[in-house]
């Protein structure tokens, strides 16, 4: 599913990747995990296409993404890439349900689209916040925001999901929570994950954790 081979990352003399590898499979859920300064957020970066790599190639799928024209990444990222950050990022002007189903409608749906209102509702269900659909994130839990950003980064139906300490801004109930949601996605819809963590009890759950130092993995 994702293959990484080789990537180096320099910011100036800085050398933050030194040639790393790995491979996930369709369905895994894999844990990254390190010290402070690893590379951690770069890999994932580099990983979701969202940054550049200074060597080094990415396929998923098959595809070796870096190879693409910025046109055609900008829409595998769309399609095939999930993300979610610490922080939400949902927009502020619009409901959970709109925000849910954004990236179906900058993917080309058609605003008003049953199909794309359909599945939205359905995910927003699955991850315990369909009773928060028409609500703004202002007038969400920090926990239910989070949801809805699961939620909107999974609307296309990503090859994975890439998750760069998701439960880092929330209480112990909420986090236990979401991290439980992570695996009820992988039994559900055998959703590839790839997720950023410091936290020991979500890292033990993980069917492997990849551990990074210095740029390398270990
Ligand atoms: N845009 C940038 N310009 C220069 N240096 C950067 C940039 N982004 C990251 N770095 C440096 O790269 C190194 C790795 O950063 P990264 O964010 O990948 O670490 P991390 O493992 O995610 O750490 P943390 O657990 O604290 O989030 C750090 O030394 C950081 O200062
Ligand atoms: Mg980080």
């Amino acid at each position: 599913m994702i293959t990484v081979e080789k990537i180096h990352k320099s910011f100036g003399d800085l050398e933050v990747l030194k040639g790393v590898d790995m491979h996930i499979s369709k369905g895994e859920v894999v844990g990254i995990v390190g010290a402070s300064g690893a590379g951690k957020s770069t890999l994932l970066n580099i990983m979701g296409s969202l940054m550049q790599p200074s060597g080094g190639k990415i396929f998923i799928n098959g595809t070796d993404i870096f190879s693409l024209s910025a046109k055609d990444l900008a829409a595998f990222r769309n399609r095939e890439i999930g993300f979610v950050f610490q922080f939400h990022h949902l927009l502020p002007e619009f409901t959970a349900l709109e925000n849910v189903m954004m990236p179906a409608l900058i993917g080309g749906a058609k605003w008003g689209s049953r199909e794309v209102e359909e599945r939205a509702k359905m995910l927003l269900e699955d991850l315990g916040v369909g009773e928060r659909m028409q609500h703004k994130p202002m007038q969400m839990s920090g926990g239910e925001q989070q949801r809805v950003a699961i939620a909107r980064a999974l609307m296309n139906k990503p090859a994975v999901l890439l998750a760069d300490e998701p439960s880092g801004n929330l209480d112990s109930r909420n986090k236990e929570e979401l991290h439980n949601l992570f695996f009820t996605l992988r039994e559900k819809y055998n959703q590839t994950i790839v997720i950023v963590t410091h936290e020991q009890e979500l890292a033990a759950k993980c069917d492997r954790c990849i551990v990074m130092k210095d740029g390398m993995v270990l």
